[in-house]
């Protein structure tokens, strides 16, 4: 069984196309250890990441992944089980810096990542009005059952 992951977050600080580059090189040694590939495409202050592998190796990894100080914010887009081909089955962990080309196409592939990235801010906005609102309605609804009680 494959476990898959897709997930978008920022950098923690501005690191260089260097850290980066060092980031997918380790990756991709201790990935392949645990039978575990994927890409990594950085952008501006973004990293999308594509991870696959055997579900208790994905686990392992997204447990570090997500402590790591080096990003924040982490979105998880997609995550499937099941009996998968992989989509990198070449790649220990494939990097693409979508700043170093400056290919018209890399332009367009930055505002798709900008755009999925900014629905974070969407949902959060969302979120917090779904849950003030459920949550004053609960209020209000236990304050009218106080004074029908009294
Ligand atoms: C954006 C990003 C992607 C990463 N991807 C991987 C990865 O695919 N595989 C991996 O072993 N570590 C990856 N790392 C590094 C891990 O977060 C962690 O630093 C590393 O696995 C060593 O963990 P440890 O110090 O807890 O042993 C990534 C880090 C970042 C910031």
């Amino acid at each position: 069984m494959l476990k898959r992951m897709r997930y978008i977050s920022e950098l923690a600080e501005d690191l260089g196309p260097g850290e980066i580059e060092r980031i997918g090189r380790l990756a991709a040694e201790a990935n392949e250890k645990d039978q575990i590939t994927g890409m990594l495409v950085a952008s501006g202050k973004l990293f999308f990441q594509i991870i696959e592998g055997p579900e208790d190796a994905i686990d392992r990894l997204w447990a570090r992944i997500s402590r790591d100080p080096r990003h924040r914010n982490m979105l998880v887009l997609a995550e499937e089980r099941g009996d998968l081909p992989r989509l990198c089955p070449e790649w220990g962990m494939r990097q693409v810096d979508l700043d170093a080309g400056g290919q018209r196409r890399d332009n367009a592939l930055r505002t798709i990542l900008k755009v999925i990235h900014s629905q974070r801010a969407v949902m959060d906005e969302l979120m917090c009005t779904l849950e003030e609102s459920v949550w004053h309605g609960l209020l209000e609804a236990d304050a009218s059952a106080a004074k029908a009680s009294s």
